[in-house]
């Protein structure tokens, strides 16, 4: 059945949090537009993220996240899959919260390490280590910027999808097309 977004709908939460992938399949399920803030910025800058990272380390990278964020809010409603780090500026988490709808994916760093099938792409996922310790620096801060919080742990991404569309449907984002 085909659907409409009231606003536009953010997914946050840490890398391996599963956002791209449920966004897909509510998208699919409920046919509605869906971006990835990550692929969108990647194809407007013409370079991966690893190598933005590279060339202009994480602050260059935020500043292009930024970019992107305002671009995709000017657009018509969207849900939005958002990178990990979204919420590292206030700046963001502001527009967000101003614009739309904002969804916290919940995950653990251990169970997001086994999501992760190519860490090489991921910056900031290197090691258990350093991403526990960023997942605690901004366990707050998500929780703070979003709206709901879903828990993953243990979820298929269709338990997710569905999930959230139950959620959207009943706060009256996810409205059905009126013909
Ligand atoms: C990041 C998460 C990544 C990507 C970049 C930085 C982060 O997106 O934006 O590597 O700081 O958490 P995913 O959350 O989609 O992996």
């Amino acid at each position: 059945m085909r659907n409409t977004l009231a606003s536009s709908v953010f997914l946050v939460g840490f890398m391996g949090a599963g956002k791209t992938s449920v966004a897909r399949r509510l998208a699919r399920m409920c046919g509605i537009a869906c971006v990835d803030a990550d692929t969108y910025l990647e194809r407007r800058e013409g370079r991966s993220i690893k190598d933005i990272f590279a060339d202009e380390g994480e602050d260059g990278f935020r500043c292009i996240e930024t970019a992107v964020l305002r671009e995709l809010i000017e657009k018509e409603p969207l849900l939005i899959s958002c990178g990990g780090g979204v919420v590292e500026r206030q700046e963001n988490c502001k527009l967000m919260r101003e614009a739309g709808f904002v969804v916290h994916l919940d995950v653990k760093p251990d169970e997001a390490a086994g999501r992760i099938s190519d860490h090489t792409t991921r910056p900031l996922f290197q090691d258990i280590a350093l991403a526990q310790q960023i997942a605690a620096a901004r366990a707050p801060i998500y929780a703070e910027v979003a709206d709901i919080t879903i828990d993953t742990a243990h979820k298929s991404v269709g338990a997710i999808a569905r999930e959230l569309q139950e959620v959207l449907t009943k706060k009256g984002i996810l409205c059905p097309q009126q013909r």
